[in-house]
């Protein structure tokens, strides 16, 4: 894409995108295969049905290419009063060119509009394109003494999922009222 171009287009999912999507989440996560982490490349992604009810509640949203076809997503759900990013994929082949990026701020202006704090989510510490790029974003970690309820149940369950909580932190963006992101830091 070229500076000039328009940012692609972000839209909810609709039923017809789900069989696309566990796709699309395995091939985003072939990348993990690449620093040794091929346990998480290998992870099963949820099915299509699974993304069902987070479509029906109006939390799934996706990029498209120019035949309307998802390039990225991005999942969230409510939690102690924040969006939680529950998964954010872009596909290989969309990948560098920003969408991840834009689906973030998409989500952060629609919890704008709904009057939540700030965005959550829990990722990996030590991989480039997780803590580090998040960090980009303006989200910041979250010292173990702030966690809320909520985020301290993500942890407890992707311990007992097999995860090493070593290297997971909880971060956070804050919202701002506009709905117009303006945190963004120059790390
Ligand atoms: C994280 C992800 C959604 C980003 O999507 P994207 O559209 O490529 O994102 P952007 O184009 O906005 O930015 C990509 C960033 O990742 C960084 N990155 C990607 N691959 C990298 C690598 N191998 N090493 C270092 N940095 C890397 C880029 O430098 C870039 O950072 P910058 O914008 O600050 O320069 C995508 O990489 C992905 O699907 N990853 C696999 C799934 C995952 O880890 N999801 C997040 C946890 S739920």
């Amino acid at each position: 894409m070229s500076p000039t171009s328009p940012p692609p287009p972000i839209r909810l999912a609709t039923p017809t995108d789900l069989p696309s999507l566990p796709a699309l989440q395995l091939a985003a996560g072939e990348a993990f295969r690449s620093i040794g982490m091929a346990e998480i490349a290998d992870n099963p992604p949820p099915r299509a049905e699974d993304f069902a009810p987070h479509q029906q509640l109006g939390q799934l949203w996706v990029t498209v290419d120019d035949s309307d076809r998802p390039q990225g997503f991005v999942l969230v759900r409510l939690l102690d009063g924040c969006a939680h990013v529950e998964q954010v994929s872009v596909h290989p082949a969309a990948a560098g060119r920003g969408l991840g990026r834009e689906l973030i701020d998409h989500v952060a202006g629609w919890a704008a509009g709904r009057g939540l704090a700030a965005l959550t989510l829990s990722t990996f510490r030590s991989v480039p394109w997780n803590a580090p790029y998040y960090r980009r974003l303006g989200f910041r970690e979250l010292p173990h003494e702030d966690l809320t309820p909520g985020l301290r149940q993500v942890l407890t369950e992707e311990a007992a999922f097999g995860l090493d909580l070593s290297d997971r932190v909880c971060m956070r963006r804050p919202v701002t009222a506009a709905g117009q992101e303006s945190v963004r830091s120059s790390e």
